[in-house]
């Protein structure tokens, strides 16, 4: 087990019966799990060259944010709706129930820009899909995506295009 995998609260039921919820905020508070996530999500793409980390709203943003300090890269925001001014960039996607839309500043990464994408959770794989696909319109190169957790059973990876990893830190 990893050092900070028991700070994961793991809650029964919520946020509807029968669903059992990974709940990172335990770990965000605590100073030294945080920081030994932030290292282990880092590890694999250390000597990648990664230029820019975008994560995705809302806790990407917060792991996504760290991480890019940690790869001395810059921060972009995938943004749900409504939250950036134009011009943007959009990609809509299918939710368990209905769909969603993902948005970037169409200047936010540069052609070829060494992009990785970062989120807290994988679950059924269309918001990381729908990332994946934001990079592409905008012409970056995209070195990979990282998830602190994947949830197996939702078959997330399976949605996952393309050549770039994957790579997930906690499995359930
Ligand atoms: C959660 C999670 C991922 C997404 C994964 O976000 O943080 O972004 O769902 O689901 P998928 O793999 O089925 O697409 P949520 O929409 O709950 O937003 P939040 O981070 O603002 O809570
Ligand atoms: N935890 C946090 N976010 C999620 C989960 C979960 O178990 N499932 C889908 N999004």
């Amino acid at each position: 087990m990893s050092a900070f995998e028991p700070l994961i609260r793991a809650v029964a039921d919520f946020p509807k019966p029968g669903v059992t919820f990974r709940d990172v905020t335990p770990l965000l508070a605590d100073a030294g799990g945080f920081a030994r996530c932030i290292d282990a999500l880092a590890e694999p793409w250390q000597g990648s060259a990664v230029q820019a980390v975008c994560g995705i709203e809302s806790r990407g943003f917060i792991f996504g944010a760290a991480l890019a300090q940690k790869l001395h890269a810059g921060f972009v925001p995938l943004r749900k709706p409504g939250k950036l001014p134009p011009p943007l960039v959009s990609v809509d996607y299918e939710l368990e129930y209905g769909s969603d839309r993902l948005q970037a500043r169409s200047d936010a990464l540069r052609p070829g820009e060494r992009t990785l994408i970062v989120d807290d959770v994988l679950a059924t794989g269309g918001t990381l899909e729908a990332a994946r696909s934001l990079v592409a319109q905008l012409g970056a190169e995209l070195v990979g995506a990282s998830v602190l957790i994947e949830l197996e059973g939702l078959g997330g990876r399976a949605r996952w295009q393309g050549e770039a990893p994957l790579r997930s830190l906690l499995r359930y």
